[in-house]
């Protein structure tokens, strides 16, 4: 399965995406996190780092190149899912372009809705595990002690502003675009984390396999 998760900051997409890939078997692709691990290793340009600390979106063909090239690996040959890719109708097309190149194409693309006021106390008090990856709220999935707690640049309150607007004005395309090609789910992204996990779970099926599928 190929899937794609469109939602605004701290919507809850990196949370979920954890969820399905292990239940799914699939590869998660977060371009934000790669972009964050280039950074960490020294090989973002200064002038993307600046972007991506003011909320703005880094260019197209930056993420592009990144996508086409990772969708390749051995580990997508089952599936992946796509947190934050494609996030404008040029990446959308770049997507599609080059996954018809190799035959294939997208199952679904799944767009987590939550209001704007949610957002932002989701991700000021969100902090990662610096070892695992592993995504924590303060308030609502609070860290175990001993966790290596690391905030991201990006999570100040104004900046997660900066991030919804870029978003809604991204987004004011991006989801007619997959409504027309018939495969665009939306999905309330408002409850416990677990309710969520059952809304996106039930929109995509069971895996092939799996007890419940046919
Ligand atoms: P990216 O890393 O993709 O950030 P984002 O899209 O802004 O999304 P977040 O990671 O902030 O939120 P999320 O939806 O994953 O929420 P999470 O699960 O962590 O992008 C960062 C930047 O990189 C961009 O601004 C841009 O500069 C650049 N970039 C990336 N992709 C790009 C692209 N394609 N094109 C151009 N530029 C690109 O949850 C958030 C918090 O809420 C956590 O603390 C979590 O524990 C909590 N939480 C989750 N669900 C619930 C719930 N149901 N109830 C209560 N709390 C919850």
């Amino acid at each position: 399965m190929r899937l794609v998760f469109v939602g605004p900051p701290g919507a809850g997409k990196g949370t979920q995406a954890k969820v399905v890939c292990d239940k799914w078997g699939i590869a998660q692709i977060s371009t934000g996190d790669m972009l964050r691990a280039a950074k960490t290793a020294g090989k973002l340009p200064a002038d993307l780092i600046a972007q991506m600390a003011a909320g703005a979106l880094v260019p197209d063909d930056v993420v592009i190149g990144l996508i086409d090239e990772r969708t390749r690996a051995k580990d997508c040959e089952p599936g992946f899912l796509l947190d934050g890719f494609p996030r404008t109708v040029p990446q959308a097309e770049a997507l599609g372009a080059t996954l018809g190149s190799r035959g294939l194409k997208l199952d679904h693309v799944l767009a987590l809705e939550v209001p704007a006021d949610l957002l932002i106390e989701r991700a000021v008090f969100r902090r990662t595990d610096k070892r695992t990856g592993q995504i924590y709220h303060l308030k609502y999935s609070p860290p175990p002690p001993g966790a290596d707690l690391e905030t991201r640049a990006d999570d100040r309150e104004e900046v997660v502003r900066k991030r919804v607007e870029t978003y809604e004005a991204m987004t004011a395309e991006l989801l007619p675009y997959y409504e027309g090609l018939g495969i665009l789910r939306r999905i309330d992204g408002v409850g416990s984390v677990g309710e969520v996990t059952e809304r996106v779970l039930a929109a995509l099926g069971d895996p092939p396999g799996s007890p419940g599928s046919h």
